[in-house]
């Protein structure tokens, strides 16, 4: 991962901020963005995870794709904040490891519920591969608040992904071509 690499709606995120803070916010992106990778490295290179390839996600996006948007924003506001942004960022790369076409979900399985579902078939496929820990744990469950209404965030993290996981899923839908 190159530290030249511009990811989707990067610059409208970090576009309204002040300018001098716009100036530190931008060295800092450089910094931290190759820091990034080396911190996911290892879940984005896995086979189980290179297999989201295969699914689309939202518009053109796949779901691989989707995952390391949201990893890559889960790191830079984590860090930002000083909260856990390798935590984040590593449950970001894998929040979404459900493993099929959700487009075609409902039809071929039955279930019609995925927004619901898809969570915790994401974390038992995740527990699989990796250890997770508790703040991982949580933004993998709760990362569809409010759509599953009873299971809410309980870390700073968790919070921030929800955030970061409709972020990314609206910019990559608009652009749908
Ligand atoms: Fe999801
Ligand atoms: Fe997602």
């Amino acid at each position: 991962m190159q530290a030249a690499i511009t990811f989707l709606g990067e610059n409208a995120m970090f576009g309204r901020v002040g300018e001098m803070a716009k100036r530190r916010l931008n060295r800092l992106r450089r910094n931290w963005k190759s820091e990034f990778y080396s911190e996911v490295k290892d879940i984005a290179e896995h086979p189980v995870v290179l297999r989201m390839k295969l699914y689309p996600h939202h518009g053109s996006t796949n779901c691989y794709q989707h995952c390391m948007n949201v990893a890559y924003y889960n790191y830079q506001w984590c860090r930002f904040l000083h909260l856990d942004a390798r935590s984040a960022a590593r449950a970001g790369m894998i929040h979404d490891l459900f493993l099929y076409d959700w487009h075609m979900h409902a039809k071929k399985t039955g279930d019609c519920f995925h927004g619901l579902t898809h969570p915790k078939k994401s974390y038992q496929n995740a527990r699989k591969f990796f250890d997770l820990n508790h703040i991982e744990k949580d933004i993998i469950l709760n990362h569809m608040w409010p759509v599953t209404f009873f299971k809410i965030p309980r870390t700073k993290e968790g919070w921030i992904t929800t955030l970061t996981d409709k972020y990314c899923g609206a910019c990559e839908t608009s652009r749908r071509k």
